[in-house]
């Protein structure tokens, strides 16, 4: 067996967030949770902070730290994306409030002590928000850029454009700046952008397919899909809506699903029309430094498979 992997989830809860959590929740073989940071995004941070912890208690996993992080991005004021998730940013359930405590800690100091305190090359983040939280750790203890093992965001499109603005994805627009850090850092990043995640539609079969697992937590994640897909199906008039944020952790269990290049990407901070647009050279017609493994296509049914699988476990 592969060893296992040490992960910090950093996140806005959000639906497709929960379904990146129970996603390793449900992989306790390959996957360490150390820790969860929450940053403001899909709703402002008392909200992903409260979601975090009740997709935690959903789970039974009461003994998972979660840390709130940053509440406005690094420069600007936050957006936010009720008009998707619903007014908590987890519309769907009826879930109790939560009873666990966030940790006192702030989240960004969370994610430095423990880079420094874990062996180098060894913590794994998995980021499926804006990179608040990220860009400010490493502005206040450069020294942990080298110390991370990889990190993999749900950021960014390319060749599918954007979702909250023509040219830029949600996660990147809310903060750019802290994007263009991670990028410019030294990390090793690998992207799931939304040409990837585009692909990764909630079909009903693959819903169904979840629902038929029976367990609480299966059915809170059918209803939170359900919820979370209309936006998209009246958006795109597909049957289901792309599911971005398991991406990520589909990526640390099955690479092999995803197929990317290596490139280099910035990211637009100044122009109004496209800021927050990722600009991948992805034909290699620039010398820019490679600075992330930017993936394109994703093998959807092996991904759905995982899914149904790992959830059933949680
Ligand atoms: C990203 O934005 C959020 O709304 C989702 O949770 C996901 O992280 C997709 O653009
Ligand atoms: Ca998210």
């Amino acid at each position: 067996m592969a060893e296992k992997r040490k992960i910090i989830i950093d996140t806005d809860p959000g639906q497709d967030d929960a379904a990146a959590i129970l996603l390793a929740f449900g992989s306790p073989e390959e996957l360490e949770v150390l820790g969860i940071t929450t940053v403001a995004g899909n709703v402002p941070l008392a909200l992903t902070s409260r979601n975090a912890r009740m997709i935690c208690e959903l789970c039974g996993r009461q003994d998972i730290k979660v840390f709130a992080g940053a509440d406005r991005p690094v420069k600007r004021p936050l957006i936010t994306a009720e008009h998707v998730h619903g007014k908590t940013g987890l519309d769907g359930p009826v879930l109790p409030a939560p009873t666990m405590a966030l940790q006192e800690q702030h989240g960004v100091d969370f994610i430095i002590e423990t880079l420094r305190r874990e062996p180098a090359g060894t913590v794994t983040l998995c980021t499926l928000g804006p990179l608040t939280n990220i860009a400010l750790a490493l502005e206040k203890a450069p020294d942990i850029a080298p110390r991370v093992r990889e990190l993999v965001m749900m950021g960014g499109g390319f060749f599918e454009g954007g979702n909250i603005t023509p040219a830029a994805e949600f996660n990147i627009y809310v903060d750019p700046e802290a994007a263009q850090a991670v990028l410019k850092s030294g990390i090793p990043v690998v992207m799931m952008p939304l040409d990837v995640t585009h692909q990764l539609l909630t079909l009903k079969k693959r819903v169904e397919a979840i629902r038929a697992i029976g367990t609480r937590p299966a059915i809170a994640m059918v209803e939170m899909l359900e919820f979370f897909e209309r936006f998209d199906v009246e958006k795109y008039g597909s049957d289901g809506g792309p599911l971005h944020d398991p991406s990520t952790v589909a990526y640390l269990l099955k690479p092999e699903l995803f197929k990317g290049r290596d490139c280099n990407v910035e990211v637009e901070l100044e122009s109004e029309l496209t800021v927050g647009m990722t600009v991948v050279d992805w034909w290699q017609v620039t010398d820019r430094k490679h600075n992330a493994k930017v993936m394109r296509h994703v093998d959807s049914d092996g991904f759905f498979a995982l899914l149904a699988e790992r959830f059933a476990r949680v």
